[in-house]
């Protein structure tokens, strides 16, 4: 279904981004991942077939250097999946530091816009990009406003990207799932029984009593970048067993 397109996923070493490229090249697409963490990107390369390379999507040397390397590698890009993005600390607004707001700012939200930018020109016409936002973008529970500030201001530059490259039948979409159980909050310096316990509370909030599996946002990924997608762009697409009803 996806054979000779060629994909480009950010965070493609773990959990929803490593799906997705498995995903992606079960189709036949062929793959770059991205990550910042060198072993883990090596190890899923060899893992899924997927081209590897270590790239922070915050540093925007690091996203030029990416681009020469799909350029040549890849040449243009039918997929683009931006896709990496941390939770950052669970803090209260006023302890927030400037520190932690940037860190998940400069990832989420400005390494995504300027990974979009500095690929537009490498998309063919008719490309498919998708958005990994979250529901967090319309919710606002404590402890967590710069992650889900993140999230709200992807999904503004996800539908203005969708209004400005109509005219080239690209199309950007968002994608957002609930609990998905990845290493999203192990990564945030949570233990891993405060994770557990986490993810447990929250399955039991979620009205399909179960949390999602990075595999099933996999195939939405892909839903999108297909054919049977082409008449869809700007639109936000939530996977959540139910959570937000
Ligand atoms: N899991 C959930 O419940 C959930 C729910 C809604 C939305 N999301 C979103 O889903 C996306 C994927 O997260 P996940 O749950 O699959 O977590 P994950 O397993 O931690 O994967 C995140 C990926 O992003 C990469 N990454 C993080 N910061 C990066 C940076 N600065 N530069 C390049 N790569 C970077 C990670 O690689 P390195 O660690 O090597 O950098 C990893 O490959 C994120 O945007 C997250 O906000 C997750």
């Amino acid at each position: 279904m996806l054979q000779h397109k060629k994909a480009l996923i950010t965070g493609g070493n773990s959990g929803i981004g490593y799906a997705t490229a498995k995903e992606l090249i079960a189709l036949g697409a062929t793959v770059m991942i991205t990550g910042r963490r060198k072993t883990a990107v090596e190890q899923a390369s060899v893992e899924t077939g997927a081209l590897p390379f270590v790239a922070d999507q915050a540093n925007l040397d690091d996203t030029d250097r990416l681009y020469q390397a799909v350029e040549q590698q890849l040449g243009k890009l039918d997929i683009l999946f931006i896709n990496a993005g941390i939770t950052g600390m669970r803090a209260p607004i006023e302890s927030v530091t400037e520190a932690s707001f940037d860190q998940v700012m400069n990832i989420n939200f400005k390494g995504a816009y300027f990974t979009l930018s500095r690929f537009i020109p490498l998309l063919n016409d008719g490309a498919s990009v998708v958005i990994l936002s979250s529901i967090v973008a319309a919710m606002h529970q404590p402890l967590s406003s710069v992650y889900q500030a993140s999230k709200a201001a992807l999904n503004s530059i996800a539908r203005t990207a969708a209004a400005e490259l109509a005219p080239r039948k690209i199309r950007v979409n968002m994608i957002s799932p609930g609990p998905t159980r990845t290493e999203v909050l192990s990564k945030s310096g949570e233990d891993p029984q405060t994770v557990q316990t986490m993810f447990n509370q929250l399955a039991a909030t979620i009205p399909l009593k179960r949390t999602g599996t990075p595999e099933e946002v996999a195939k939405l990924v892909a839903y999108l970048c297909g054919t049977p997608a082409a008449f869809i762009t700007g639109s936000e697409f939530i996977i959540d067993g139910g959570m937000t009803l």
